[in-house]
């Protein structure tokens, strides 16, 4: 028989993710996905991305520091944690976190916002800054589950005898630092009522490429709860904070609707 699975595994609480997870054991997680606050103001329901403007740069980094420092330890020695920021405070936060890990990639999410309107006093910001960092040498990496499939057309022009049968042909490329994903549009099916959700594709990516099946993903800042669907959808387990319980609330109607089966049998668990 299976030994039962820990009462905090596949659940979204709805408290502050410093308190929450300290109570996770150390070692138990095998990647953290976190897209923390920016500090730059956005309405997330509460004041957390106003934390710069209200109380200054140092109060944002100290905080920063506190939860980082708070979440490291819960990280398994072959774990790793991406980070989703912006150009404003990626600097000082790198730094932060080259301290403690070692980094792995700076990731460039090209949001591939169309050209028009935009800033006239400096280029205008189309990229988020996207940090893998690893706790040692020996991470867990799996590009095969990510590699990306050769379109048809450079199949046809690599289809001379000296390519017949090249392996990397058809296993497809491993994808590169430059990730570019459409934000997700009002109108896109995927879209949640939540103002900075990250596209599933980008989050399945760190998933598959960084969790080993049936590992564990620790979500400090769930928002719309797309970890958790990523998770779930490719059989690894989640765990997840959300402050707003609005979201929380989203976050359990999405579970049911985006991932039914695998869901309803948690769904009694989710703490509100
Ligand atoms: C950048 S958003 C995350 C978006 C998410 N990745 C998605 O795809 O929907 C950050 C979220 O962190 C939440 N948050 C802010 N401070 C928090 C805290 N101390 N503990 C838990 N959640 C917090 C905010 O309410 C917000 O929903």
């Amino acid at each position: 028989m299976n030994a039962p699975l820990p009462a905090w595994l596949d659940r979204v609480f709805c408290e502050d993710a410093l308190s929450g997870m300290a109570r996770l054991p150390d070692g138990a997680i095998d990647l953290i996905v976190a897209d923390p606050p920016y500090g730059l103001g956005k309405d997330y329901g509460n004041d957390s991305d106003k934390m710069a403007d209200k109380h200054g740069v140092d109060v944002y980094l100290d905080w920063m520091a506190q939860w980082i420092d708070v979440a490291l330890p819960k990280l398994a020695p072959t774990g790793s944690l991406y980070i989703c920021l912006t150009w404003r405070y990626a600097p000082e936060i790198f730094v932060m976190l080259k301290q403690r890990m070692t980094m792995i990639n700076e990731i460039i999410w090209d949001r591939r916002v169309p050209s028009m309107g935009g800033s006239t006093r400096s280029y205008t910001s189309v990229h988020d800054t996207i940090g893998l960092f690893a706790k040692q040498k020996g991470y867990y990496f799996d590009v095969d589950a990510v590699r990306i499939p050769y379109d048809a057309e450079t199949k046809k022009a690599r289809s001379r005898s000296i390519f017949v049968g090249a392996k990397w042909l058809e296993i497809g490329y491993n994808p590169k630092d430059l990730w570019s994903v459409s934000r997700l549009h009002r109108e896109h099916p995927e879209r949640e009522d939540h103002p900075t959700q990250k596209p599933l594709e980008i989050i399945e990516r760190m998933v598959k490429a960084s969790c080993p099946p049936g590992g564990v993903v620790l979500d400090p800042f769930m928002g719309s709860g797309t970890t958790a669907v990523a998770a779930l959808r490719n059989s690894r387990h989640f765990v997840g904070f959300e402050l707003n319980p609005d979201y929380c609330a989203q976050i359990e109607q999405r579970l049911v609707r985006e991932t039914p089966v695998l869901a309803s049998p948690l769904l009694d668990d989710i703490v509100k």
